[in-house]
């Protein structure tokens, strides 16, 4: 006969002439308590088993019960102070023998209890007497104490059927004064049926198990025959990771929809363009530091051709003399060749350029609101704050009538949109922008203020060789810094890069 493995074992190591408990067999067998139990009904369903099912109560001695053992019941102490007050001759005052007794405070009152309801003598008036021939020694609940005593110290079951001579009743009056505790339990006791015998006699292998069904098992029929090892839901099992969207893009997106949500609508433009749109429109100094191969990517190729002549001239005109009626301008050499140059952009105020000289969605009347999220390249230097690459959050905004009020309004109001409310502004410098501020933002686990955005108002000298007439007020926030904000990443580089922290991302959670 072929059982599945711990069928067998339980097979072999029950008897058909000893009942053996489940216990027994699973120790014996060496498998799982519930393993054994499992394999045990399925021999009692083939009827190889017997299962015999007794409760079992089992007692054991309260600390109370305990303390009883060696001192002996309150009301046998009162008893035998009582005696020795003569109370057996006559009624002694009640206080006297209680005041010679060896009791401790709740143990008067269980002793008085106890002392009548016993039989040991009469409470009456104040005054307590004794019955002279009260056995005190054969006490049951006494012997039944000790009784269990004895089994505790010799390490047994203070099981029912070893106290077969003591009253029930006595048992449970210990266990309602609470000296005793009652222990009732299912046991199950298995022994061989004479199938089982039979089975063990003809012999019984462990059948093969398998672990997937076949097209062939199927086809043969050996499907039937063969044991399928069982579900083990407790196995390790390789983790599955599905795909998820990065936290950077899913900030991304959740930026877009805030700027859509607030009226902005999206720009974009040539990751690598002219360092006219990159610098000059911005009236940036050619001989400016951020301008020289040291901050800047500069691309091996072809000049920009298309340049709207006019605004070049605007612009030449901007940086050698100034604009408006005692505009200055930085009377340093400008150089169109210079300016045609191509690089790869350091943010993406050059979009900004592009949109409000009206070169990309024609002249714009106002109120206007633009915004891109897009990918920066700076030289710079890596760090926990730095990256070659990042996001850009540009925007800007052109109205009649605008001051730094709308500027940091539209910020709380933004920032707002990802939990962050205590956005801080620091007076700053841009040669494109008066006022300037740059904005930062506490980090939530270092605590450290870092800096997440720079803004200002456009200068005329900036807006004036454009054509814009209104007042614009712009800026470029760092969405990776956002995003440590949010995430609580402390170095820039676990965000995104060769040394992106990858378990860090598959954790994050982003939850605006
Ligand atoms: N271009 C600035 C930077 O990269 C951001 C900025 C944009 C500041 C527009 C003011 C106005 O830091």
């Amino acid at each position: 006969m072929k059982l599945p493995e711990p069928q067998v074992a339980v097979l072999n190591a029950a008897s058909a002439t000893e009942e053996q408990s489940i216990d027994r067999l699973a120790e014996e067998t060496g498998l799982k308590p519930e393993t054994a139990t499992q394999a045990v009904f399925e021999l009692r369903d083939d009827g190889l088993l017997d299962v015999t099912e007794t409760e079992s109560i089992e007692y054991e001695l309260t600390e109370e019960g305990r303390t009883y053992v060696d001192r002996g019941l309150p009301e046998v102490r009162l008893y035998r102070a009582a005696v020795d007050a003569g109370a057996a001759d006559e009624p002694v005052e009640m206080g006297r023998v209680i005041g010679t007794a060896d009791l401790d405070g709740p143990e008067v009152d269980i002793a008085l209890a106890n002392f009548g309801r016993k039989g040991y003598g009469e409470i009456d008036g104040g005054e307590l007497s004794a019955d002279g021939d009260a056995d005190t020694e054969s006490d049951p609940e006494t012997v039944a104490l000790a009784a269990l005593a004895d089994l505790a110290r010799a390490g047994e079951a203070s099981a029912s059927d070893v106290l077969a001579d003591v009253e029930r009743d006595v048992l449970d009056q210990l266990v309602s004064r609470n000296l005793l505790e009652r222990h009732e339990r299912t046991v199950r006791t298995v022994a061989l049926t004479d199938a089982g015998v039979t089975a063990l006699m003809e012999g019984v292998e462990a059948a093969e198990t398998v672990d997937r069904l076949t097209p062939e098992m199927l086809t043969s029929g050996e499907w039937a025959d063969v044991e399928f090892t069982e579900y083990n839901v407790e196995a390790d099992a390789p983790e599955v990771r599905g795909g998820k969207t990065h936290v950077l893009r899913q900030t991304a997106e959740r930026v877009k929809d805030v700027l859509v949500g607030m009226g902005f609508q999206e720009m974009d433009g040539p990751h690598a363009d002219a360092d006219f749109w990159i610098n000059d429109c911005l009236f940036m100094p050619q001989d400016h530091p951020a301008r020289t191969h040291w901050d800047r990517f500069a691309l091996d190729v072809p000049p920009i051709e298309d340049l709207p002549d006019d605004l070049v001239d605007n612009v030449e005109r901007a940086h050698r003399e100034g604009v408006g009626e005692d505009g200055d301008g930085y009377h340093s050499p400008w150089s169109e060749d210079f300016a045609r140059a191509i690089a790869l952009r350091g943010h993406t105020t050059s979009l900004s350029m592009r949109y409000l000289s009206g070169t990309q969605v024609g002249e714009l009347e106002p109120p206007q609101r633009y915004f891109s999220v897009e990918k920066v390249y700076r030289n710079d230097t890596l760090d926990a704050t730095h990256l070659l690459e990042f996001f850009q959050i540009e925007g800007w905004v052109m109205a009649e009538d605008l001051s730094v009020r709308d500027l940091m309004g539209t910020f709380v109001e933004f920032y707002e949109q990802f939990g962050i409310t205590d956005v801080q502004f620091k007076p700053h410098y841009n040669p494109y922008t008066e006022p300037s501020f740059e904005l930062f933002g506490r980090h939530p686990t270092t605590g450290e203020l870092i800096e997440i955005g720079n803004s200002g108002m456009f200068r005329d000298e900036v807006l004036e060789p454009l054509g814009v007439e209104h007042d614009v007020m712009a800026w470029g926030l760092a969405l990776e810094r956002l995003a440590m904000l949010t995430t609580g990443a402390e170095d820039i580089r676990d965000l995104h890069g060769t040394l992106a922290d990858l378990d860090f991302l598959r954790g994050a959670e982003v939850t605006y």
